[in-house]
C-alpha cells in the first residue's frame, strides 16, 4: 500500500493544496478541542492560501507533501529556523513546524518518512540543535519524536483563537 507513496518539496503552486490539507488535518486531529469560533479564527490565520503562499516564498523554509498512490495528498511537513519561545535560543537552531498525516493513512510509516526527510534537510542546512513544539497531551506524537532523538526541554502556551494550549518544546542536539 505504501510502495508508491512519494514525498516531494512543495512550491508556491501548492498554496491552495496546503491550505486544504493543513486545515483538514488540523480539524481532524484537534478540531473537537476548541469552540467553533476559535477553530475558525485559527484556520483563517494559519491555513489560508495566502498564508501558505507567504511560507512557500520564504527561502529559509521547506515544505513537503506526501502523495498516495492515486495522487491524493496524504500529509505534509514543514521546517525552518526555530521560532519557538526557547530561553537562550541558539542562533542556528532549527524547528520542525508541522507534521501531519491524514487519519486514513496513519500507521503506514508516512509520518516517520516525512520526519526523516525534514530532519535530513534541517541537518543539511546546518541547523543545530532542532526543536519541535507538541501538545502536552499528544502522547503518540511525543513517542514518535522520542524515537528520533527528541527529549523534553521546556514548555509554552500555543494560541488557538482565544484558547491557549499547553505545549512541550522538545529538543534534539
Ligand atoms: C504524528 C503522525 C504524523 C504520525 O504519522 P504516522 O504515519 O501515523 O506515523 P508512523 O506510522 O510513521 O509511526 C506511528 C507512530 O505515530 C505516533 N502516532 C500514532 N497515532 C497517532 C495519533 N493519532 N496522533 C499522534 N501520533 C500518533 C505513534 O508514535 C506511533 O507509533 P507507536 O504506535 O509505536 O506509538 C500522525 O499520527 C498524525 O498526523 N497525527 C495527527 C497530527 C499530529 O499529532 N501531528 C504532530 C503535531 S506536533
Amino acid at each position: 500500500m505504501t510502495r508508491n507513496i512519494t514525498i516531494r518539496r512543495a512550491t508556491t503552486a501548492d498554496a491552495f493544496t496546503l491550505a486544504d490539507i493543513g486545515g483538514a488535518t488540523f480539524t481532524e486531529t484537534f478540531g473537537h478541542l476548541y469552540p467553533p469560533a476559535d477553530l475558525a479564527a485559527f484556520l483563517k490565520s494559519a491555513h489560508t492560501p495566502d498564508a501558505w503562499h507567504r511560507r512557500l516564498q520564504d527561502a529559509h523554509v521547506a515544505v513537503w507533501l506526501v502523495h498516495a498512490e492515486d495522487g491524493a495528498i496524504a500529509g505534509y511537513a514543514s521546517a525552518g529556523p526555530c521560532k519557538l519561545p526557547v530561553p537562550d535560543l541558539e542562533s542556528n537552531a532549527g524547528e520542525l513546524f508541522q507534521l501531519y498525516v491524514r487519519a486514513s493513512f496513519h500507521g503506514l510509516r508516512l509520518g516517520s518518512r516525512l520526519l526523516a526527510t525534514a530532519l535530513a534537510w534541517l541537518e543539511s542546512r546546518g541547523f543545530d540543535p532542532l526543536y519541535v513544539g507538541v501538545w502536552s497531551r499528544n502522547e503518540g506524537a511525543q513517542r514518535l519524536y522520542g524515537r528520533f532523538g527528541f527529549t523534553r526541554h521546556s514548555e509554552y502556551e500555543f494560541p488557538v483563537g482565544t484558547q491557549r494550549d499547553h505545549e512541550y518544546i522538545l529538543r534534539r542536539a
